[in-house]
């Protein structure tokens, strides 16, 4: 009853982005590089994790305050224990969609009893259909067949429509961009290609191997004509384009060429239980500590409230060479 929450941008929170575990049996080489995240790194313990009644319990007040959209990243999301269960419990919220974004291979498995306990769609990252160059970025030695087993079980249990994410590294999988439009057309699933970013501080970014969207999107067109599409929604981060054959449509999303922070309403849980209102930002907001400490819903509400009421990110708009050697949060650990 008290109207939407607004930052000091006048942005109002719509999104709320849970990771459930900062781990993955993937590296891929732009999130996770194997230098960095070996043996030695210090993932999170369990104690700090957010169980699934405080994740519930958190996604309820921001749903009170207008969140209409709950999306659960990882690491992989999938590699936490009975995460089918917390999907059943966040389908309880009235009027919100509860979406996934997972690199894909525990889907066969795990595909139908997230359906049935009531996830909506599913985002599968898959950055090559080229064996040898997918092998080569998720670094763990999973095949292209493996994810696209996944695919199969998730449109099979119906959570659909399913996106493909690709990360796309000029001079690494570029030239796989018109196979991946080739493959995916006609079948329902929409491929969004992205921009590679300098999240995190372990990934080496550098301005010449981000491949601009414009030139994805020419690449593309050159050999099935698109057309622009609208926005289903204001704020949506992937551009819309359409086959002119009508077989379906692609996505882009150009964080780096292209900002969008203008109309950013996305807010962020991390695993132990920080919010943070920009992925790029370098400090959290702890919400763990009144959880545990017993605050009743009034006391989370200002919590919240506060966070939001402060934001004034806009990262993606101001990145330069002086932003991008910051230290900051790993895309792993927040969930892109
Ligand atoms: P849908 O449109 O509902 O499918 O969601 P989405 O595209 O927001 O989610 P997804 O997890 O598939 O993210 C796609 C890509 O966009 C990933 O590389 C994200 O890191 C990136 N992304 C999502 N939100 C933001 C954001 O607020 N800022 C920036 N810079 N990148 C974002
Ligand atoms: N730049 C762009 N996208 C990234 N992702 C992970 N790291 C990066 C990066 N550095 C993507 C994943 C997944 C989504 C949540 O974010 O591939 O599809
Ligand atoms: Fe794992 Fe996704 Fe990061 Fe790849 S991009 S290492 S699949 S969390
Ligand atoms: Fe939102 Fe930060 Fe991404 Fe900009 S860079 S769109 S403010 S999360």
């Amino acid at each position: 009853g008290e109207g939407p929450l607004r930052d000091r941008r006048g942005r109002a929170v719509r999104d709320l982005r849970i990771s459930v575990t900062d781990r993955c049996n993937f590296r891929c080489i732009y999130c996770m590089p194997r230098a960095v995240f070996d043996q030695d790194y210090p993932f999170l313990p369990r104690a700090d994790l957010l169980s699934f009644e405080e994740i519930a319990r958190v996604a309820k007040r921001f749903v009170a305050r207008g969140v209409r959209k709950i999306r659960i990243t990882g690491g992989e999301p999938l590699l936490r224990k009975h995460i089918d269960r917390l999907i059943g419990m966040l389908a309880e919220l009235d009027g919100v969609e509860i979406t996934l974004t997972t690199n894909g291979v525990l889907l066969p498995k795990l595909a139908r009893p997230l359906a049935e306990a009531g996830l909506h769609r599913i985002t599968v990252s898959l950055d090559s259909l080229d064996d040898a160059t997918f092998r080569r970025m998720n670094d763990a030695d999973f095949s292209v067949q493996r994810v696209l087993e996944g695919i199969d079980a998730a449109d099979a249990a119906g959570l659909k429509p399913i996106k493909i994410n690709m990360v796309v590294k000029r001079g690494t999988n570029d030239h796989g961009i018109v196979d991946m439009a080739r493959h995916f057309r006609g079948s329902g699933h929409i491929v969004r290609f992205i921009e590679f970013m300098d999240v995190g501080a372990s990934n080496g970014w550098k301005m010449d191997e981000v491949l601009p969207s414009a030139d994805v999107v020419r690449r593309i067109h050159d050999v099935f004509p698109l057309l622009p599409a609208d926005p289903n929604y204001t704020g949506e981060v992937a551009e819309r384009w359409r086959y002119a054959d009508g077989k379906g449509e692609i996505g882009v999303i150009s964080s780096v060429t292209q900002a969008f922070c203008a109309s950013c309403t996305r807010i962020r849980l991390s695993t132990e239980g920080q919010l943070y209102t920009c992925l790029f930002a370098q400090q959290g907001h702890d919400l763990r500590t009144l959880l545990r400490n017993g605050a009743d819903d009034a006391m989370l509400d200002t919590a919240i409230a506060q966070v939001w009421r402060q934001r004034e990110d806009r990262y993606s708009e101001i990145r330069s060479a002086h932003t991008t050697g910051q230290r900051r949060i790993e895309m792993s650990y927040i969930g892109g």
